[in-house]
């Protein structure tokens, strides 16, 4: 099934998880703009919404259906009749269809959130698959919260839905519960406990309540799983979800882990900026890969060792994922290598003497003021004078 065992194929739902935040509702043609974008961005697989949840989100199903070729598009549902025909016909389009079904695997959905047992729970798990195949062969079966799942219950869940034809099992960590080392015990045990795993890929989707969505994810993927599911930025329920860049990002730095995706990292920057502007939910500074401060040096230390080789402080390249340049940010912890860096870059070529000088200067500037402009620098070496 799985041509090249060490592929990891990326699924991203910033259109379906992360469109659910508030604030982040987006039209028809946005979406379909944002899906164009993960298109070219690599992405393997795009969920386009929950088709039953509104005629909105219906019509967006269908419009990115017909908008991309080469993605597969997902649509979510609920293990209801209903809620799979809505996807069935949302998804008519589309050249390579998916429908993501599933239901509560833990105790505590199955009792206070379904009202249920376990066995009336498998029963409908396996029905809502063998239905969903009537209309389209791809279908993915999400293990709701299996972060806090019963291991044996989970396992014989699994079994029975990739029985029933589901070609790919998702396990989500659905509350954002797990620890690492829990959450790949847990994709490690089905890896070995399930006796027809190999007919299905396994899916990771975990939530960044602990602020351990990325590392969950890449503990899952070290322990047999082969997609990924996230979105872009990580915006997503509550904490949010994985952040697809950062996952992407690691499994390129840390070659050692040996596995790889398709996304064309380049075009990273651009696409975290096109959703944080559709959806107008900004980007913190310290975001890991997409941040505005992600490729900013601003100490003396850093700076200068930064400008001795940027390898001292600069462990991913900021062309490699579309960042238009490192920076060097002067404050008044910057030092004399940075003021020559930024004084060259404008032209002037100082003495050590001089330099001494205009340092002493700029010190005095920066101590007062937080944006020092180019045309301070100039100020600094012209004139000689300092306006704060
Ligand atoms: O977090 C979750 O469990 C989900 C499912 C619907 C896949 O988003
Ligand atoms: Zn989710």
């Amino acid at each position: 099934m799985l041509h090249d065992p060490n592929r990891v194929y990326v699924f991203d739902t910033t259109l379906r998880d992360g469109e659910q935040v508030p604030g982040c509702q987006l039209t028809t043609p946005e979406k379909i703009e944002i899906a164009r974008e993960l298109e070219a961005l690599g992405v393997d697989i795009i969920e386009a919404g929950f088709p039953v949840s509104s005629p909105g989100d219906f019509q967006s199903v269908v419009e990115i259906s017909k908008a991309v070729s080469s993605p597969t598009v997902c649509a979510l549902t609920r293990a209801n009749k209903g809620d799979i025909d809505a996807a069935i016909e949302a998804l008519k389009y589309a050249k390579h269809p998916r429908i993501h079904t599933g239901i509560g695997s833990s105790d505590m959905h199955i009792k206070h959130k379904f009202n249920s047992t376990r066995e009336e729970i498998l029963e409908r798990a396996v029905e809502a698959v063998k239905y969903a195949k009537r209309g389209v062969e791809d279908i993915e079966f999400y293990a709701e919260d299996a972060g806090r799942a019963d291991i044996h219950f989970l396992a014989k869940m699994v079994e029975a839905v990739i029985a029933a034809g589901a070609t790919v099992v998702n396990i989500p960590d659905t509350n954002g519960y797990c620890l690492p080392e829990q959450y790949g015990s847990k994709i490690r045990f089905l890896k070995e406990n399930v006796k027809n795993i190999d007919k299905a890929i396994i899916s990771v989707h975990c939530h960044n309540d602990l602020g351990l969505a990325t590392a969950n994810s890449i503990a899952g993927l070290q322990n047999g799983a082969r997609q990924i599911e996230g979105t872009i930025n990580g915006i997503g329920e509550r904490a949010g979800n994985t952040s697809i860049e950062e996952v992407v990002m690691i499994l390129k730095t840390h070659q050692s882990i040996g596995l790889h995706t398709q996304i064309k990292s380049q075009r990273i920057f651009e696409i975290s900026r096109l959703v944080s502007t559709q959806m107008r939910m900004p980007v913190q500074p310290n975001k890991a890969i997409v941040g505005g401060n992600a490729f900013a040096h601003s100490s003396g230390i850093h700076q200068d060792g930064f400008l001795k080789m940027r390898e001292n402080y600069e462990i991913i390249r900021p062309e490699d994922v579309g960042f238009p340049s490192a920076t060097i940010v002067l404050t008044a912890r910057s030092g004399r290598h940075a003021l020559k860096f930024h004084l060259e870059r404008l032209g002037f070529k100082l003495e050590k003497e001089e330099l001494a000088d205009a340092y002493h200067r700029f010190l005095t500037l920066a101590d007062g003021k937080l944006d020092i402009t180019d045309d301070d620098l100039r100020a600094l070496v012209v004139n000689q004078e300092v306006r704060g």
